[in-house]
């Protein structure tokens, strides 16, 4: 870190086609936002650039399903995204888009360079085309088979599930995605960027010289190497994103996985005029967070185009996450398994430090990991508020109930008061390490451990019992906790910042410095402000309505995917006069003894009253039933169920989850009228 100037942070640039969801915010924006929180506090030069992804085929499949503009869409999805992580404090110094201007002229400037100076090859081959559509099917308009990881979903240029990158032709059994239909190959002429070029200085880049990056990161990098890279085309026959700026050439863009890292520098270049010591100057360091599914788009293919472009710098890391998943389930914008942020936002006002704090404790760094509401519950009850909360709201009002809210003056220290305080700065040092190196959930781990240090410190010194005897004692004591609180203040500032906050309003200091933690951050005789809560409990009724939402979510999905039983044989209009059905109505129910599903019903069909066994138990309660009017199969041979002879047949209809529900005359009719 210490050879460079500044840093230069970058967030992967979600798509503007949806809300953003805990997945997003654990593997990439929460991260980054404490890394550049923290780098702030330490004083050093950073910029925090992010923004929306507004090209590509998420976006106008988005727009054909809505029947609305892909314009439609990005605005839409841009304006809420932008907001909701303005109030979870993710602390962009600019969150840009990529249809401004500013981007379209930069990433068509950066592809018109390439291409005169010969950078690309200029390829005619066949793709894949979609006759019924009239088009040809670029990147998710397309899915097939992964020759890699036997994923039925992945993408033309994709597989999210392995993170493999593809070409369309790569897929076994491709449909399209807008009309199901199996496409056509068709001749059409795109610009490739050559990366088996770049093989050789990829390999010394990566292998050789950044063997620090997480293992995830090199070991995928490694692995594509390993299989050799081939030409990749950055131009597609689509009408939405950046025109490709070649004279003559009409209704193709550019790549959106071309134009979007570039994105990073035209968000730079709106934020600031002074944008190009941030992306030429060796001084800056920059670094990418993104989730896994990014890694080859950030390690070699962005890296291959700034090489030949020439003159930017690399990134120096790129800490890419793992994936979480929800409820033990891959979360899933299309069948609604998520958590949106903006969701979360309206329905835990004020609490978005707690999320901020779980998904940190719970990050998916090395492996993909789990996030559960009742993990989110706990790690808010016993840690928050029994720990973190508990403690400083001790200091303060014990403060306040016996010095009148002024910080009391430390006398001679005894030995645990030492070793308490030596503590501190061994726990700052190893939050620093592990900021330094992004092990984020370390890093809170040990911010933690100072409010246990100070929660212990409380409880094992009883200052409340000592107050009646030793009032200087307590005086110490008091002063220490409450330089912890302090301490507490700052340290906690990159990981929850609402919180922070306020508990620098509750020490009555605006500000508090890094370099101000230890032992003597509040002097003598400051007068504190009344204390609050920093956290209050989160009950159970609250986790219950999510995760009833989610059961919700699973009910719908799981009936979205129930088929309708195929059409059976056709029968003549004398079979199906055979069936007599009869309108009757239910005289008394009682349910069969020792069964689960079986119902006694005596039936007036208007010919008789008779007796019907029928599985419908589990659904309906004897006295909910009796006079309901029914559809009855009175001709029906009779059947013995469990010693009783079942006369006929209720018709119902069985629901896609297997519920059942009455098929009757849907008004009053005489008992014995026939249906037919
Ligand atoms: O995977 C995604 O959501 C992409 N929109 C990320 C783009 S990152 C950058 F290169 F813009
Ligand atoms: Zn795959």
């Amino acid at each position: 870190m210490s050879q460079f100037k500044r840093s230069l942070v970058t967030t992967a640039l979600p798509y503007a086609n949806g809300p953003v969801h805990i997945g997003h915010l654990a593997g990439v924006y929460v991260p980054a936002d404490i890394y550049v929180r923290y780098l702030r506090a330490k004083g050093r030069e950073v910029v925090f650039i992010g923004g929306s992804d507004e090209h590509g085929v998420p976006i106008t499949i988005k727009a054909q399903k809505e029947g609305v503009t892909p314009q439609d869409i990005v605005d839409r999805y841009h304006n809420l995204i932008k907001k909701s992580f303005e109030e979870f404090g993710i602390s962009f110094d600019i969150y840009s888009r990529t249809s401004s201007k500013t981007h379209h002229e930069l990433s068509s400037a950066f592809f018109e360079k390439l291409y005169k100076e010969g950078k690309f090859i200029e390829k005619t081959s066949m793709q894949y085309y979609d006759e019924k559509a009239g088009q040809f099917l670029a990147d998710r308009y397309i899915v097939g088979k992964c020759p890699h990881c036997g994923n039925e979903r992945a993408y033309g240029d994709q597989c999210e599930a392995c993170g493999t990158s593809l070409n369309a032709t790569d897929l076994i059994n491709p449909v399209s995605a807008i009309t199901g239909n199996t496409p056509q190959l068709k001749e059409t002429k795109h610009w490739y960027l050559p990366l088996d070029q770049y093989e050789g200085w990829l390999k010394e880049w990566i292998l050789e010289g950044h063997k620090e990056w997480k293992s995830n990161v090199y070991g995928q990098c490694k692995s594509w190497l390993d299989n050799g890279l081939q030409p990749r085309a950055v131009t597609r026959d689509l009408d939405w994103g950046v025109p490709v700026p070649i004279e003559g050439v009409k209704g193709k863009v550019l790549y959106v996985w071309f134009d979007a890292p570039i994105g990073y520098i035209s968000a730079t270049k709106d934020l600031t005029p002074d944008w190009e010591k941030y992306w030429k100057d060796k001084d800056t360091r920059m670094i990418h967070f993104i989730g896994k599914d990014n890694i080859v788009f950030h390690c070699i293919i962005f890296p291959a185009m700034l090489k030949a472009e020439g003159s930017y710098i690399l990134p120096d890391n790129v800490p890419a996450n793992e994936f979480l998943n929800l409820e033990g389930d891959k979360i899933s914008t299309s069948r609604n398994w998520a958590v949106w942020l903006h969701e979360y936002l309206e329905d835990f006002k004020g609490k978005q430090d707690v999320l901020r704090y779980v998904l940190t404790a719970n990050a998916p760094e090395t492996k993909d990991n789990d996030f559960t509401w009742k993990d989110f519950q706990t790690r808010n009850n016993s840690e928050l508020v029994a720990i973190y909360g508990n403690f400083v709201n001790r200091a303060l009002v014990l403060t306040h109930k016996y010095f009148e809210g002024k910080v009391p003056k430390a006398g001679e220290l005894a030995p645990y008061d030492k070793e308490v305080l030596a503590e501190i700065p061994c726990i700052i040092e190893r939050v620093e390490k592990n900021l330094e190196s992004f092990h984020f959930r370390e890093a809170l781990k040990e911010c933690m451990n100072l409010a246990r240090l100070g929660n212990k410190y409380l409880a094992d010194t009883e200052p409340w019992k000592l107050i009646k005897t030793d009032e200087e004692r307590v005086k110490t004591i008091l002063n220490i906790c409450l330089q912890i609180t302090a301490d507490l203040a700052i340290l906690s500032e990159p990981f929850m910042p609402f919180s922070a906050k306020k508990l620098r309003g509750y020490l009555n200091k605006d500000s508090l410095n890094w370099d101000e933690m230890g032992a003597d951050v509040l002097p003598e005789g400051h007068q504190l402000n009344e204390a609050g809560l920093l956290f209050d409990k989160i009950e159970d009724e609250e986790i219950q309505r999510q995760l009833d939402r989610l059961q919700a979510t699973k009910k719908a999905n799981e009936m979205n995917n129930v088929k309708v039983a195929p059409a059976k044989p056709n029968i003549s209009f004398e079979d199906f006069q055979k069936l007599d059905i009869r309108a009757g109505k239910i005289m008394a129910a009682e349910k069969v003894a020792k069964t689960k599903k079986l119902m006694k019903l005596t039936i007036d069909t208007g010919i008789d009253q008779r007796v019907v066994v029928s599985g419908i138990a589990e659904y309906y309660t004897p006295e909910e039933i009796i006079g309901k009017r029914v559809s009855i199969l009175v001709n029906l041979e009779p059947r013995n169920l469990k010693g009783i002879e079942s006369q006929g047949m209720i018709l119902m209809v069985e629901d896609a989850d297997g519920s059942l529900a009455f098929v009757a005359p849907e008004k009053e009719v005489k008992a014995g009228s026939e249906i037919r």
